[in-house]
């Protein structure tokens, strides 16, 4: 059974007062509680190995937001997958929207980050999704098989195995309207087949991954379908004690559809 994998992506937030009390907080009330789900904190890198510390002994595993494509040398201001290596650090996320946007990252960079992360035992987390124009455009499913296939181009569909895709629609992303399951459902599904076409038991070992205004009152909707294998989640993982709820209430959802079936 893969276990649902909730990550709290901090972007650019947080400070010593905040991971003081959220992580304390968090290990306290949530870390004996996880049976069906693994938790991981992604904060900014400045904090990445002061967090680590606080997860010794912990369920609780580390995400970096980003990574170099380089390994080392003459790159003032990267850090490199050797060194979030080196820290402990488990999963990167790559190709989020707000890095494509922001910092001009387009799917040869990020399938140069995947394929390296990969290669050093580290795992990624690949974001993808459309615009709002593409998806009224009905390009969604075209968009997200373009970010993927820039992978394939670049290595072979092993590169896929045990992995992470998250399903990020732009448009939801801090907006507080998140997709609604069925389109999710299609989306994945789409994606799913395609890879499954290519090697059914690598689509299986992907971990399908939905980010974009999940919140504490709206996750039910998103567990029901068993289509999605965590959640990205950003603005609600910034309030210590709605997170602790939401992911409470996560554990407590999956675990009756378990028991259920
Ligand atoms: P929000 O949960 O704030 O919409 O952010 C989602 C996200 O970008 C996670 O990577």
């Amino acid at each position: 059974m893969k276990k649902f994998l909730i990550i709290a992506n901090w972007k650019l937030n947080g400070n010593y007062k905040f991971i003081n009390k959220n992580i304390n907080l968090i290990k306290k009330k949530i870390d004996n509680l996880l049976n069906y789900c693994n938790l991981s904190i992604a904060p900014p890198f400045v904090y990445l190995s002061y967090i680590n510390n606080f997860l010794k002994n912990t369920s609780i595993s580390l995400t970096a937001q980003n990574v170099d494509i380089h390994i080392k040398g003459s790159f003032t201001g990267e850090i490199s997958i050797k060194m979030l290596k080196d820290i402990g650090v488990k999963y990167v996320i790559i190709g989020h929207s707000e890095r494509r946007l922001y910092h001009n990252e387009n799917n040869n960079s990020i399938s140069k980050k995947f394929i390296l992360i990969k290669n050093n035992g580290l795992i990624p987390i690949l974001c993808i999704g459309e615009t709002e124009k593409q998806k009224k455009q009905n390009e969604t499913e075209k968009i997200c098989i373009q970010q993927i296939d820039n992978i394939l181009e670049n290595s072979n569909i092993n590169i896929l195995n045990k992995t992470i895709i998250a399903y990020e629609p732009i448009w939801a992303i801090g907006s507080g309207k998140s997709a609604n399951m069925n389109e999710i459902q299609k989306v994945i599904l789409y994606i799913k087949k395609y890879i499954a076409s290519l090697n059914p038991q690598i689509a299986e070992n992907i971990y399908f991954v939905y980010g974009g205004s999940v919140n504490y009152s709206n996750l039910d909707i998103f567990l029901k379908k068993k289509i999605i294998n965590g959640f990205l989640v950003g603005k609600a993982s910034l309030t210590t004690e709605n997170f602790i709820s939401l992911v409470k209430k996560a554990e407590k959802i999956i675990s009756l559809l378990n028991n259920r079936s």
